[in-house]
């Protein structure tokens, strides 16, 4: 695991941005893995900034999504569908046909999220999957005690969960789904490049627990140390713990 420090979240951002350009120019139809969340957001804000420039060209990349809400209709303004082709598609200048993700609305949930993780091995599996961090230690929405071996499947979020994304939903604990679509920690480890950003003091313990921590299910992230190529970028903030 290589450990980046950064002076803040701009910088984050252009540094992940540039190692997905680099990534796009070498190989223009990769599949990267995005997330949502506010940490992305400077990351996605570069690329399409270098994407207006002409820096790189975006025609035949292609995306990943990493989770979604259980129940919530697909052109909900807060799906993460929703959120994505807001966020990364739309700026990019990215089809809704070059996107995949789990079916947040399946009957057979079950059955979505084996279908999800085949399609994403019949895409050839993700080149770099971007990565934010909740302040428990969680990503997409593998929450403490998830197996590190885990597939795509359903999970239940926990309080703190749904209190920390609770801002999306009108400040509504209420409104927040309860259940959550995730590929699994076994799924995300299959991407070649695992680039996890965190920013802010709020994430300093769960970043100390997954650089120096022991690689354990109570911290998902520190899943990360079993990976042969994972970048870990940081601001100073979330560095503190270090
Ligand atoms: C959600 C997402 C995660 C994300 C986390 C942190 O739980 N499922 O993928 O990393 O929020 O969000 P933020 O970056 O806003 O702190």
């Amino acid at each position: 695991m290589e450990v980046v420090i950064v002076p803040d979240a701009t910088a984050g951002g252009e540094l992940i941005a540039e190692a997905m350009a680099h990534l796009l120019r070498r190989t223009p139809d990769a599949l990267l893995g995005v997330a949502t969340g506010s940490t992305p957001l400077p990351v996605y804000e570069a690329l399409a900034a270098r994407v207006r420039s002409g820096a790189v060209d975006t025609s035949r990349a292609r995306i990943a999504q990493l989770d979604e809400y259980a129940g919530l209709p697909a052109d909900h303004p807060e799906s993460y569908r929703s959120v994505l082709r807001r966020q990364v598609l739309e700026p990019l200048g990215i089809g809704m046909d070059a996107f995949m993700g789990p079916d947040g609305t399946a009957r057979d949930v079950p059955a979505a999220c084996e279908a999800y993780d085949k399609a994403l091995a019949a895409a050839g599996g993700v080149d770099l999957q971007l990565l934010g961090i909740g302040t428990d230690g969680h990503i997409g929405f593998n929450e403490p005690c998830s197996s590190l071996a885990s597939r795509t499947r359903i999970k239940t979020l926990t309080e703190q969960t749904r209190i920390d994304n609770a801002r999306f939903f009108g400040g509504d604990i209420d409104q927040v789904p309860h259940h959550v679509i995730t590929q699994g920690i076994g799924t995300i480890l299959e991407a070649r490049h695992l680039v996890l950003l965190a920013t802010g003091e709020s994430k300093a313990d769960a970043v100390a627990a997954t650089v120096e921590g022991p690689v354990a299910a109570v911290c998902p992230a520190s899943a990360l140390q079993l990976h042969p190529h994972a970048t870990v970028v940081v601001d100073e903030a979330a560095a503190a713990e270090l």
